[in-house]
């Protein structure tokens, strides 16, 4: 695995307990924001995430009443925050529903504990260097990270509305132009994630969260790649030049989403805009682009794949636009060099002529919109469908928990 950059080894938001003196090596604290401040996503966004020193740190220490030379313990989080109930689980932990106790916001905190065969020091460690670079409106922030000898306990901005399946099963009516905003604030945090070096590796339905305005947040950073800038030709300022780099080997991430070259072990940023693709077929037709069929082992699996051969004929696909086909098969194109990348996609017709407004409302032109005005009925069932089998099999897993 690509080791974490190391590109800004010295940034001063890097700050571990071990700048201060007689402290206990075991315990660190990252901050990224100071607790004082009410969390604004924008005003937050707009603070470097250089700018919280050292000093900031030791003053917080302080004000916190903080003994180094105790080991910090869970109780220390939950001193900071009330935490409540669930809100999501996954491969590499819980995420619970967390207060702040003195200015009572809610954030997400997410539990990965170390110990656990899910998570190894590499991917942690990455996560949180990912985690403290990123900044996006379409991408979940990080606020605060405690880091114990057992558990790394990442307080999130509270993303609060459910992950895009939950969203797509539950409004009353699915269209295209509906999917066009999704996916073009989806390529947004991409671009971004992308020109900072950062290959997600598990772009898929699940990891896709909106705020209750309707806004997409990617999540989850447990399976990423840091990729150092510069290496091996990553450029951050071309996404053009990005789309030859290989380095990543790795077959991680969710099997009905691998690339092509995600299966040939040598990949790069270029994997997660052919998931983006997996994704707009799916909510298009609400069926899997590259399905795991029942009994079929990964060599079938993947061969198809390899093979990327769409299938339009099925009759969800009745009411979709060319455009939407035509970007589909776009971000569903076998060679990475020629799969579009994802500022490219942005400039797309089909996305670039979709806007995003709080709670609803798209307002195109009507004669240049390329999006189909009839409702995605069919996709609507199935996506409804296994919604609901996701949430019973969800209940079995917390029974077996219990
Ligand atoms: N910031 C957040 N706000 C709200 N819910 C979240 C947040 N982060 C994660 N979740 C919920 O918790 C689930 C698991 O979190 P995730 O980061 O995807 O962990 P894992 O690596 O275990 O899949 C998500 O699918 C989502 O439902
Ligand atoms: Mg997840």
């Amino acid at each position: 695995m690509i080791s974490p950059s190391t590109r800004d080894d010295n940034h001063p938001i890097d700050i571990h307990m071990r700048n201060i003196h007689n402290a206990n090596p075991d315990i660190k604290i990252h901050t990224v924001v100071s607790v004082d401040m009410d969390y604004d996503h924008d005003k937050a966004m707009a603070i470097p995430l250089g700018e919280v020193s050292d000093e900031q740190l030791l003053a917080e220490v302080a004000r916190r009443n903080l003994d180094l030379h105790d080991k910090i313990t869970d109780s220390l989080v939950k001193e900071t925050y009330n935490l409540g109930d669930p809100i999501g689980i996954g491969a590499s932990g819980e995420v619970l529903l967390a207060t702040h106790r003195t200015n009572h916001t809610k954030f997400a905190c997410k539990i990965v504990r170390k110990n656990s065969s899910m998570n190894d020091a590499q991917s942690m460690s990455t996560e949180i260097e990912i985690m403290k670079r990123v900044r996006h409106r379409n991408v979940v922030s990080m606020y605060e990270l405690y880091e114990t000898p057992k558990c790394l306990w990442i307080i999130l901005e509270l993303v609060d509305s459910g992950d895009l399946l939950t969203h797509l099963a539950t409004i009353d009516e699915h269209s295209e132009k509906l999917a066009a905003r999704f996916i073009k604030q989806v390529f947004h945090g991409l671009h971004y994630l992308h020109s900072l070096g950062i290959v997600h590796r598990d772009i898929k339905l699940d990891n896709i969260l909106l705020n209750h305005e309707g806004m997409i947040k990617i999540a989850d950073f447990g399976l990423s790649a840091l990729v150092r800038l510069g290496e091996s030709g990553y450029d951050p300022d071309e996404s053009k030049k990005r789309k030859s780099y290989r380095e990543l080997h790795e077959m991680w991430g969710t099997k009905e989403y691998f690339a092509p070259e995600i299966i040939n072990q040598a990949y790069g940023p270029q994997a997660d805009v052919w998931a983006v693709g997996c994704i707009l077929f799916e909510i298009l037709c609400g069926r899997h682009a590259f399905p795991h069929e029942p009994g079929e082992d990964n060599h079938s699996h993947y061969a198809r794949i390899k093979k990327g051969a769409l299938d339009f004929n099925k009759s969800g696909w009745k009411n979709v636009s060319n455009g939407a086909k035509e970007l589909v098969k776009m971000l569903l194109t076998i060679d990475p060099n020629e799969r579009l990348s994802a500022s490219e996609a942005l400039l797309h017709p089909w996305i670039k002529l979709s806007h995003f407004h709080a709670h609803g409302g798209a307002s195109v032109d009507d004669e240049k919109d390329p999006h189909s005005n009839l409702p995605l009925v069919e996709a609507h069932q199935i996506l409804k469908m296994r919604f609901n089998e996701r949430t019973k099999k969800k209940k079995k897993m917390t029974h077996a928990h219990d």
